[in-house]
């Protein structure tokens, strides 16, 4: 028996090493973690069960034979964050360059089958080579199944990609299908297409790093949610992340217990919005005043700044949060505003969290750069998200509510559930200097007369109670408030339950 336990443990050591020390040492000389020390970090200490753990690949051709490394370049199993679970894989770059064998890939869709069965999410650590070069077809046939279950489990188990060393080809599909993708800086890249190959087709010079690293996707493409220094920080975010996020749809998000008083005033927020109307404030600093302890998970930070999406905690549950940035292009909708709020609704209503809205918009972008670029397909992509959404919806409008932007962000007749304004809101077509210009064209030669005709349209529409007439508006509330106010609302709508019409499924905007 002890010859036995013996050898077992000598293969697991044997497993460990993956594809041995010399590139165990070069993984570390790169600054990178090897795919089990990642998962330490990733996991509560003790708690990860790996799978798979002796699994080789199949393959004969090109020597493959003699080169077998139990696991196949894949670590797979699951652990907890935190005491709740997860399933993972984390490919092993020392093994074949962590590229995805036939079995490589079986091993991903166990965890993936199993993710799915039991309601648990599922993490991907990606280093990978890509396809499996002396593999061919199989490997492709590997990344399909992949492919397949990411979309069937869109929706039904959160998924997070985070990319910790080359991800390439068509190997970033895989991650792009999933909810959230986190890089790490400088060593991490995803491109269709790598930098060689684009030299050679469009002319272009230009790094890897430039092509597709952490700064590129999280500054310019979108692609990536977030951008960080290092292996250890980016996997404590996920951490940090997944305890926003309920297991599965089937799940209402977990709650945390917090000493933050829900009935917490904020002075502070009354004198918030500055008098100007033409003057920014931080929509970041009103965020942190209603969260719960002031904590802000924030996605997609580095991307179209003139909305902020991510998550906080109410009375300890989690809540999404969609706001204009009226530092930020005064916080005008913009085709990358649009797309990136209403792919954080669309999440937030898949997986039952509920959205707060804060309002200060003042309009479309306008410009032959937003049409070409087609703003009306992608800014309607936010209003379906949130015609579409059923989750509890809370809006605030702060300052300016003007245009059809008033209808997008969450309006009443989109069907909000409870939408407050500040004294300070102005619920308009538009800004009343413009449409004085458009009423009173005849008399723009007399200023007096303009100024005192934009006064009277101040006086009549720069406000919230026109709104608050018609219902639109449930409640002008106190800035200070604004945390206990909403926090009840929140409360109240827990139990919410709204049917939509049968279909097969929408047809959003793409
Ligand atoms: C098999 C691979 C491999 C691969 C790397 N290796 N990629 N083995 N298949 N795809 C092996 C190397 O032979 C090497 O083995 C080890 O992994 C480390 O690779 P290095 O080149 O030494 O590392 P580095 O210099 O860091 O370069 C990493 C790399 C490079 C940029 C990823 O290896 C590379 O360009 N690989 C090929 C990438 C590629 O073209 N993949 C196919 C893409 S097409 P030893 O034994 O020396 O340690 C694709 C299609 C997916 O993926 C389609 C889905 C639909």
């Amino acid at each position: 028996m002890r010859e036995v336990l013996e050898q077992l443990e000598e293969k697991r050591r044997e497993a460990h090493l993956g594809g041995g020390q010399r590139r165990i040492d070069a993984q570390h000389a790169k600054g990178k973690l090897t795919a089990r020390e990642r998962l330490d970090v990733l996991l509560d200490a003790g708690s990860f069960e790996e799978y798979d753990m002796y699994k080789a690949h199949r393959c004969a051709d090109f020597g493959m034979q003699e080169q077998q490394i139990a696991g196949d370049g894949v670590v797979t199993g699951w652990g907890t964050i935190n005491g709740r679970p997860t399933y993972v894989f984390s490919q092993d770059f020392t093994v074949f360059g962590g590229s995805l064998s036939e079995t490589h890939a079986e091993k991903i869709c166990k965890v993936m089958d199993l993710a799915m069965q039991n309601g648990v999410p599922l993490i991907g650590l990606n280093d990978s080579g890509g396809a499996r070069i002396q593999e061919g077809v199989a490997s492709l046939g590997g990344y399909a199944e992949v492919f397949w279950r990411n979309v069937q489990a869109s929706g039904v188990i959160p998924q997070i990609s985070v990319i910790m060393g080359p991800c390439a080809g068509g190997a970033v599909y895989s991650p792009a299908m999933t909810d959230f993708i986190f890089m790490v800086k400088d060593t991490s890249y995803m491109f269709v297409t790598g930098p060689d190959v684009v030299k050679t087709v469009t002319n272009e010079i230009v790094t890897a790093e430039e092509l597709g690293g952490a700064s590129t996707h999280t500054k310019k493409s979108s692609v990536a949610d977030g951008a960080f220094e290092n292996d250890v920080e980016a996997l404590l975010e996920v951490r940090r992340m997944f305890d926003f996020l309920p297991l599965s749809n089937r799940e209402k998000p977990p709650v945390r217990q917090t000493p933050d008083a829900p009935d917490r005033i904020e002075k502070s927020l009354d004198t918030l919005v500055p008098d100007n109307p033409n003057q920014p404030y931080d929509m970041h600093e009103v965020i942190v005043k209603i969260a719960d302890e002031g904590e802000f998970l924030e996605i997609q930070r580095d991307f179209a700044g003139n909305i902020l999406c991510g998550f906080i905690r109410l009375n300890g549950s989690t809540v999404g949060v969609v706001a204009n940035q009226p530092m930020v292009l005064a916080g005008c909708l913009d085709i990358d505003s649009a797309k990136k709020a209403g792919r954080f609704v669309r999440y937030c209503d898949a997986f039952n969290i509920p959205i707060l809205t804060l309002v200060d918009v003042p309009g479309f972008l306008p410009g032959t750069a937003q049409e070409y670029g087609g703003i009306i397909k992608n800014g309607a992509k936010l209003l379906f998200a949130y015609a579409q959404a059923t989750v509890p919806m809370v809006t605030v409008i702060t300052r300016k509510a003007y245009g059809g932007a008033y209808d997008v962000m969450a309006s009443k007749h989109i069907r909000a559930d409870v939408n407050y304004a500040w004294p300070t809101a102005e619920i308009a077509v538009m800004g009343a200097k413009g449409a004085t210009e458009i009423l009173y064209r005849s008399e723009l030669g007399d200023p007096e007369k303009i100024a005192r005709r934009t006064k009277d349209y101040e006086d009549r529409f720069a406000n919230p109670f026109v709104a608050a007439q018609r219902g639109f508006i449930d409640e002008v509330i106190l800035p200070h408030s604004t945390r206990r106010r909403i926090g009840r609302a929140f409360e109240l709508l827990k139990s919410k339950q709204v049917e939509g019409p049968a279909k097969k499924h929408d047809n959003i905007p793409l």
